[in-house]
């Protein structure tokens, strides 16, 4: 009896630690706003439906040998037809903010023209939304662009896609601003330039290597791509802010990691890692924030176009906060460093920025690393919490701007259970604990979202790789909350009580 007293008490204490919520829970601010995210093309599907036009995800991932298995989201997880029981998932773990996305060519088919379908659907999930006291955040491009503009003059490489953004996101503000008061102009440019024009792996498909890509230049495109990016939301942005002012914010969402310096004490190395947290992070904000890219950049990469003065004035402040997409972090050690560890990096793909660094997961072969652990399912995923500590102190420290963790989840490494995701659980709780020390720190972070509130299509991963809270039975498209989901749950009713 003594035994199994203590079998039972063993695996009791274990189901607490298991479960257990992030000891740092309540240094989070009242208010502090928990949420979920998804994206239009991630989990929509009906990409035929409703007078839908095609995007260059639709084209891409039904080039052969593009995505895993062939993947594309054609059906994705139905969402298009089942967001109402998608909207009751979130009511039901009381989460309040909900980050989705809108699909330009489900809006406006050939990228100008409204279409009613589009118009009629998301007034409905948003109206929904609202009703149910969610509160939207709202993107505008999740890397889904109508085909039609890559078909007339190929997309973001054209400084004419400036005005046909801008012209969507204002019809999407002038359509939708009665609801949403947060709005994205971008989520993450550094991957889909990177993917788009530098390695060729993301639609549209461009690279150097014309075995693989459609014919591009990885060396320049990137580059110019981001350069009409920036340019796109700054213009988007100015025409926000004639329509709205208070209660209204408008932001990019960028991504990055931490980079830490491989060897205590090195120069080399700390800048290698400072001038790699530039070509992530700072390409984009520096411009958004300061008015132009970081010298740093400008420096190594010669082809970097020039803003005009009058754009840069357009571009200087165009943020009223910072969205931030955390996943992983490295080491950096300057690229003449020995080490049999740290493998030549790359900064998302883009040559031009490459070369000059090596890129680690530890800083040690003989034991665990502190900061660096395990690698997730996705090979790049390796779990690195305070590495979301030191990103969101690194960008407080150069832009003094209101932030929200809009993404950070993980995908399981094969063999763990999937809906039994303890795994999952951890590195959540690691990471909202990660936030919770960098505000104890002095970053102003006021929201974080967790990516993502179901299974869905992971881009050229197919649906191989599962980051939902929610199981998606690719068969039935039934939906199953996994064990973190009731986590998360628990954990929101627990901070908000405490308030
Ligand atoms: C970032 C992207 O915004 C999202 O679309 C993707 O699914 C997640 N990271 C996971 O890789």
């Amino acid at each position: 009896v003594t035994a199994l007293l203590c079998l039972a008490q063993a695996t009791a204490t274990k189901t607490v630690a298991v479960d257990a919520l992030p000891p740092n829970l309540l240094a989070l601010p009242d208010g502090f706003a928990f949420g979920a995210a998804t994206a239009a093309y991630q989990i929509e599907g009906a990409a035929s439906e409703g007078g839908r036009g095609p995007s260059i995800w639709d084209a891409f991932s039904h080039e052969k040998g593009k995505t895993h298995d062939g993947d594309s989201g054609d059906v994705a997880d139905d969402h298009y037809h089942r967001y109402p029981e998608d909207i009751d998932l979130l009511a039901k773990a009381g989460i309040k903010h909900y980050r989705l996305s809108i699909s330009w060519s489900r809006l406006m088919p050939d990228g100008r023209t409204l279409n009613d379908e589009g118009v009629a659907f998301y007034s409905a999930l948003l109206d929904l939304l609202v009703e149910k006291n969610i509160e939207p955040r709202v993107t505008l491009y999740h890397w889904d662009l109508p085909q039609a503009l890559e078909d007339e003059y190929n997309g973001w490489l054209s400084p004419s896609i400036v005005e046909d953004f801008a012209a969507y996101a204002e019809k999407c503000f002038e359509l939708f601003g009665h609801h949403v008061k947060t709005w994205t102009t971008f989520n993450e440019p550094l991957t889909f330039v990177g993917g788009g024009y530098g390695t060729g792996v993301m639609a549209p498909g461009r690279c150097s290597d014309r075995s693989r890509c459609i014919a591009g230049d990885s060396e320049t495109e990137p580059l110019l791509a981001a350069h009409n990016v920036l340019l796109a939301h700054a213009h988007a942005a100015s025409r926000f802010r004639a329509r709205f002012s208070k209660g209204y914010s408008i932001d990019m969402v960028n991504c990055g990691w931490m980079a830490w310096p491989l060897r205590d004490g090195s120069v080399d190395d700390m800048n290698a890692a400072s001038s790699f947290m530039e070509a992530q992070w700072a390409w984009f904000l520096d411009p958004l924030v300061r008015g132009d890219y970081p010298p740093s950049l400008k420096a190594r990469a010669p082809a970097l176009p020039q803003f005009t003065i009058e754009e840069q004035t357009l571009l200087k402040g165009s943020v009223d906060m910072l969205g931030v997409n955390y996943y992983t972090s490295r080491y950096v050690a300057a690229a003449d460093a020995v080490y049999p560890a740290a493998s030549v990096g790359d900064a998302a793909g883009i040559p031009a920025l490459n070369g000059e660094y090596h890129l680690a997961t530890t800083r040690s072969l003989s034991e665990g690393d502190p900061r660096i652990g395990v690698v997730g399912g996705s090979p790049w995923l390796y779990v690195a919490p305070d590495g979301l500590t030191d990103v969101l102190l690194w960008l407080q420290d150069r832009y003094h701007l209101p932030m929200a963790v809009t993404e950070n989840g993980c995908d399981q490494p094969s063999g763990e259970d999937e809906r039994d995701d303890v795994w999952r659980i951890d590195y959540l709780r690691s990471h909202i604990d990660g936030v919770a020390t960098a505000i104890q720190r002095g970053a102003d972070v006021q929201a974080y979202y967790a990516w993502s509130l179901l299974d869905n299509f992971e881009w050229a991963d197919g649906y191989s790789k599962r980051f939902g809270l929610v199981f998606v039975d690719y068969n039935t498209l039934t939906r199953t909350p996994k064990r973190s989901f009731a986590w998360y749950a628990r954990l929101i009713h627990a901070h908000a009580s405490s308030s």
